[in-house]
């Protein structure tokens, strides 16, 4: 434990020196951005939709030198993007090569808790796990990503991770860009740290209370990529895929773009911009404008809310991530029309519970987590309002696990545009107090919990989770089975 560190000003007045980082990561944007292939998947004779996902050791080549040793799912790094439908019936046999037990969790996704992939879905070495839902949610930009107790950080640094896209009907009727790899483009952002034989360095050293942090930054597991544009509106699907860093993300000649999606789905409406900060988990669907023949970059700025930001964003200078390369002629025909997603509507609900959260100290309301501790249970059917609070000065965020929430406020203040539209990962600025309204429904299980937690990945291994059940009328909480308890 002790990633989190107690103190205050000292470690950073000590580390933020050494944090002017030398160079803001070797971008020569000659590598052609690499775009995770759609999983393959077969229909059964029941209708269900079956990924394989084979989690395997390999080794990739990021930068001139040696390759490499990195973890991916079907391939050495990262994973293929899953698609699938509203109302469509998944499931998936996951092969874990690996010699060591790790999990698979569908971050964002309304499940069932036992197919959820967090810590008590181990998948043990050589075993197969074959999870099975039906997909009942808005359209929206997933990810999955490995959840073992303790090594979630260390699982998702080799390399395990991928995106998750749900389509629905209307996700499917609206004009936007949605031609998956040319004008609808995942944009996996990652940072990394190599060694001077090109492997991963695992330690955490300059934002040492955040977790490991690298000057070097991977898009999709490419380095110092360039993407060619051929139309005249793209749409990138952003993921914090990092554990530890914040991305400030613009435009190097700072165009405006358009906010379209949050981690849950399409937004009510768009909001134009030209900055957008998101913290380890969060996702972001926007949409820019590009004119025949330009080149701009996509950049990481450095954080702009007061003090605190600014200092712990991780970097002194605006960081490069990819460029964009727009063709002498472009293709028109998609738009951003005025009406897309849902509007949150938990605001005017009936509460029938309120909690605290308090983040500090690698616990949640002074308790760190453990696997046989189930927090409390929830109602099926029923809203409740969460007040959490980061309270030690350091960053975190907070993240549920079935549900997607909406931010009533911050401090009491309507949150800003970009926290309107659902969410399943909010960043917590220090001291201020998030009013989260979440519902309930469907999957419920007492002895099977969903977990809450701070989605810096070294934070969640130290003992910042937490767990819940979703109960039935008169149910009580139970207890974790002893065989799963034991993983
Ligand atoms: Cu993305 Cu509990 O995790
Ligand atoms: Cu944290």
């Amino acid at each position: 434990s002790g990633a989190v560190a107690a103190g205050g000003g000292g470690l950073l007045a000590h580390g933020w020196a050494e944090a002017k980082l030398d160079t803001f990561g070797r971008i020569d944007f000659d590598t052609p951005l690499a775009i995770p292939p759609l999983a393959e998947s077969t229909v059964d004779s029941s209708g269900v939709r079956i990924f394989d996902l084979e989690i395997q050791g390999g080794q990739t080549r990021f930068k001139d030198g040696p390759a490499t040793d990195t973890w991916g799912f079907n391939r050495s790094y990262l994973g293929p993007t899953i698609r699938a439908e509203r109302g469509e019936s998944i499931a998936f046999a996951i092969g874990n090569s690996l010699d060591e037990a790790t999990s698979v969790h569908w971050h964002g996704m309304h499940l069932p808790a036992v197919m959820d992939g967090g810590p008590h879905q181990a998948v043990a070495p050589g075993e197969t796990w074959t999870p099975q839902w039906t997909v009942n949610q808005q359209a929206a930009t997933l990810w999955y990503h490995p959840h073992p107790h303790g090594q979630t950080a260390e699982h998702v640094y080799r390399g395990l991770a991928g995106m998750f896209i749900i389509d629905d009907d209307a996700s499917e009727a609206v004009p936007l860009p949605k031609t998956y790899g040319v004008d609808d483009v995942p944009v996996i952002v990652q940072d990394r740290k190599f060694d001077g034989d090109n492997q991963f360095d695992h330690s955490s050293s300059v934002l040492a209370q955040l977790g490991v942090t690298g000057d070097d930054l991977i898009v999709n597991g490419t380095m110092g990529a360039y993407f060619e544009v051929t139309t005249e509106l793209v749409r990138l699907r952003l993921l914090n895929g990092s554990g530890a860093r914040l991305y400030h993300f613009g435009f190097a000649d700072d165009r405006p773009f358009s906010l379209i999606g949050t981690d849950g789905g399409l937004l009510p409406e768009a909001w134009e911009t030209n900055r957008l900060l998101l913290s380890p988990g969060e996702r972001a669907e926007i949409v820019v404008a590009f004119t025949p023949g330009e080149t701009v970059e996509l950049r990481s700025y450095p954080a702009e809310h007061g003090g605190a930001l600014g200092r712990f964003d991780g970097f002194e200078d605006r960081l490069d991530l990819l460029q964009f390369r727009a063709a002498d002629s472009l293709t028109g025909g998609t738009s951003i029309p005025a009406a897309m997603g849902s509007e949150p509507d938990l605001g005017s609900a009936d509460v029938v519970e309120e909690r605290s959260f308090s983040l500090g100290g690698d616990k949640i309301n002074g308790e760190p987590m453990d696997m046989d501790r189930i927090d409390f249970g929830v109602r099926e059917g029923t809203v409740e309002v969460w007040n959490v609070v980061n309270d030690n000065g350091y960053l975190h965020n907070f993240h549920v696990h079935d549900v997607q929430f909406q931010v009533l406020t911050i401090d009491g203040e309507a949150p800003p545009p970009h926290l309107r539209g659902w969410k399943d990962t909010v960043l917590l600025i220090p001291e201020s107090e998030y009013r989260l309204a979440l519902r309930f429904s469907e999957y419920t299980d007492p002895n099977m919990p969903y977990m809450f937690h701070c989605h810096f990945l070294m934070h969640e291994d130290a003992g910042m989770m937490g767990q819940f059940v979703v109960l039935r009328e008169g149910e009580e909480v139970g207890g974790v089975p002893e065989a799963v308890a034991a993983h």
